[in-house]
């Protein structure tokens, strides 16, 4: 297929697509996303297909206004409005009981529904000048990380959707926090950069309360949660403390470093690629870009610090558990 690059001064070039039922790949704050319009099953599995996706993991669908938010939601709870007025725009999806307008297809026959309104300028305007919801998950083949930038996007896309909208980088670089309410109780079920702790202070409740454990047996509340993800080509190990790295000076395969500033030890292996990072921050924005240049270097092991498990680092915390096959 040939795809059309459109760069963001002709969003309603890349509007018009979307309402003829194409595929257009677009920037969000959080990670770029594969869009189709949320009220087209037809192009909907369509993005199933590009993806590579199992049909049973459910799509987030994007909005930009209230009136679309009740377009999509059939019910949307008093706990859920506060998180919306406090987060919305932004990088916070909340799981919600669907409006029946909502193809089977976009929830995989569940009752609820992922709604997002996200901040970036580009992908609001995109959503007003369609007027629809727009369907997307993130822009990569199934299990591998997240495109955060227009060159990670069209490697992952191009010839198998209409088109790519060329966007700035994402500013947060990692996926939205999702927030669910099974059995009417407030669950965050991915970690992003709307944290735990802010989700806490604005429904009053113990951070402790928040996080969801997949259970062992039986369906998880988010059907994603039981795949691979985030994996790039290479071997992913962590580490906390920089002295683990010494395990690691003798192994010959190309190894890459992915670290916060004053945490390297000295005289380490001079063919090892070293990515410094100046905070978590920037750790999380630049995570999945390190990974494909890390690939793309033919690196063979990744050596990542893992942060401390609050605030943001609980989202790097989570994706870097993944992409190491750990439990972190
Ligand atoms: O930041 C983001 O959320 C990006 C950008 C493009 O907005 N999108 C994204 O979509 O990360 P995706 O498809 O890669 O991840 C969506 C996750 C999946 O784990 C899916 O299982 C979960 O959301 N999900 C979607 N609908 C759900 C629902 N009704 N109930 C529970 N989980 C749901
Ligand atoms: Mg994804």
């Amino acid at each position: 297929m040939k795809t059309l690059i459109i760069p963001s001064d002709q969003i309603p070039e890349a509007a018009a697509v979307i309402r003829r039922g194409g595929l257009v790949v677009f920037p969000t704050e959080t990670v770029y996303g594969l869009g189709a319009s949320a009220f087209n099953p037809v192009a909907c599995t369509r993005i199933f297909t590009a993806k590579g996706r199992p049909s049973d993991n459910p799509l987030i669908v994007h909005i930009a206004s209230w009136e679309q938010l009740d377009e999509v939601a059939s019910e949307v709870s008093p706990e859920a409005r506060q998180l919306a007025q406090a987060f919305w725009p932004g990088p916070l999806s909340l799981v919600l009981p669907k409006n029946p307008n909502v193809p089977d297809i976009v929830t995989a026959g569940l009752p609820t529904v992922a709604v997002r309104w996200p901040s970036n300028a580009d992908a609001q305007k995109l959503l007003l000048e369609a007027g629809v919801p727009i369907a997307a998950p993130s822009a990569n083949v199934s299990g591998a990380p997240s495109p955060t930038n227009f060159e990670m996007a069209k490697s992952a896309m191009l010839g198998r959707v209409e088109a790519i909208l060329q966007g700035d980088d994402a500013e947060i670089g990692l996926e939205s926090t999702i927030v669910a309410f099974p059995g009417g109780v407030p669950k965050v079920l991915r970690p992003g950069a709307v944290t735990v702790e802010q989700i806490a202070a604005v429904l009053s409740v113990d951070p402790e309360s928040l996080p969801y454990q997949v259970p062992s047996e039986g369906r998880p509340v988010s059907p994603g949660l039981k795949y691979t993800h985030y994996k790039p080509e290479a071997e992913v190990q962590l580490f906390s403390q920089s002295a683990e790295l010494l395990a690691w000076y003798q192994d010959d395969r190309k190894i890459g470093v992915l670290v916060l500033e004053g945490n390297l030890p000295e005289n380490i292996p001079s063919a090892w690629e070293v990515l410094k990072f100046a905070d978590w921050e920037s750790y999380a924005k630049y995570l999945y870009a390190s990974f494909h240049e890390m690939d793309e270097a033919c690196c063979g092991l990744i050596l990542a610090q893992l942060p401390p498990a609050n605030g943001v680092g609980r989202a790097i915390a989570n994706r870097l558990g993944k992409a190491a096959g750990k439990a972190v």
